[in-house]
């Protein structure tokens, strides 16, 4: 098999940077090691983009990453941009990319690593093993509805509108990705959406309904409210396996779920399209200004984001496998940046992460060989 593909690299803002330059050490050793000849093209989203190009995401950048096998991505935003239009924030770069590649399902798995148990703010008896993959809608709903703005009604009044709209080839699509990889996991999916208050909410849930019962009756199906939701992934995590919602709730359930783990610097995301266009792999955490340059961002979920690439966008699943084998090891060894220091622990920084993770690859036998 040929291992020959093109990347978009963006870092974005804040610690994305830093996070990069150790996925940029498992580009090369995958290169030195493994075969693959990467064709990089680095450019700019978010506020680095806004100052370089006067937009958050440029017209070229754009096609580079519809033209790449991936587009790997770091994180956007922060305080120096919180004044500027919204739709030249840095977010907008990140919400115009996922919207103009057509990424409308969102992967985020939160898994719990048995090296950090101890690191979730839950009991570990409710978290050890946990193993759940949100499926979040991202192209649709009120992140992208018409009509929205702010409008001045006069006499100091104003009144501020977003729109929540659904159709459902939309949900169908994103629910049949849901189904899909429930097949290949625990093969249950819980559809979570707001009917008892909500048309959009009782659209999604007839759809999902009816979609499972015309191509998916064999993966078990629970509608659950999103409030619900939310409560229970606090009191029994354990219970789900994978979560299909929508833009907003799967927003915000992620990083509920993330926190379940104790550690958002671990989590990586995916976001893809229809089968053969190019996917958007991402980190689950912010860029994080605070501790920007100052070399304690745990780049760890930039390159699991990186390993989700292989496997979902370059059909290399054993050299995924392979780097997430990689990164336990780092964890059973005791290595930590400073999000997830316990201990006994080695505090180490953000390069030292990226070494340690190397030195466990170069540990480890290859599966594919
Ligand atoms: C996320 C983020 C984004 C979102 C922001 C940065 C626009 O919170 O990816 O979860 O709301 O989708
Ligand atoms: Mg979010």
């Amino acid at each position: 098999m040929s291992k020959e593909f093109t990347l978009t690299i963006l870092p974005g803002d804040g610690i994305g940077h830093e996070a990069m330059a150790e996925v940029q050490k498992v580009i090369t050793w995958l290169e030195e090691k493994r075969g693959f000849n990467f064709t990089l093209h680095e450019d700019d989203i978010g506020g680095a983009a806004y100052d370089r190009y006067g937009m958050p995401l440029a017209d070229e950048t754009l096609e580079k990453c519809q033209k790449s096998d991936a587009v790997i991505m770091g994180s956007v935003g922060g305080p120096q941009w919180d004044n500027v239009d919204y739709n030249k924030r840095p977010e907008a770069g990140l919400l115009r990319l996922r919207k103009e590649m057509g990424l409308f399902a969102n992967l985020r798995p939160a898994i719990v690593f048995d090296a950090l148990v101890e690191a979730s703010t839950l009991k570990p008896e409710i978290v050890k093993g946990l193993d759940i993959l949100i499926v979040r809608e991202l192209t649709g709903g009120v992140y992208f509805g018409q009509p929205r703005g702010i409008e001045d009604l006069g006499d100091g009044q104003r009144r501020g509108v977003n729109t929540q709209v659904y159709e459902t080839y939309e949900i169908e699509r994103v629910a049949r990705v849901a189904f899909d990889l429930a097949r290949k996991r625990n093969n249950k999916v819980t559809s979570c959406e707001k009917a008892n208050v909500m048309e959009s909410g009782k659209l999604w849930r007839e759809d999902v309904a009816a979609l499972h019962s015309k191509e998916a009756s064999d993966v078990e199906l629970e509608h659950m409210y999103a409030d619900n939701c939310a409560m229970q992934l606090l009191r029994n995590p354990a219970q789900f396996d994978v979560i299909v919602t929508d833009n907003l709730f799967g927003d915000i359930l992620s990083d509920e779920a993330a926190m379940l783990t104790g550690s958002l610097g671990m989590l990586p995301s995916a976001s893809l399209g229809e089968t053969g266009k190019p996917g958007l792999y991402e980190p689950v955490h912010g860029s994080a200004p605070d501790i920007a340059g100052q070399g304690k961002a745990n780049p760890l979920a930039t390159i699991l984001s990186f390993a989700m690439a292989l496997r979902y966008s370059l059909n290399c699943g054993d050299e995924a496998t392979e780097i997430e084998k990689a990164v336990q090891a780092v964890l059973n060894g005791g290595t930590r940046t400073p999000d997830i220091m316990a201990d006994g622990c080695n505090e180490v920084s953000t390069s030292a992460m990226g070494d340690a993770l190397i030195q466990g690859l170069n540990q480890s036998k290859a599966i594919a060989a």
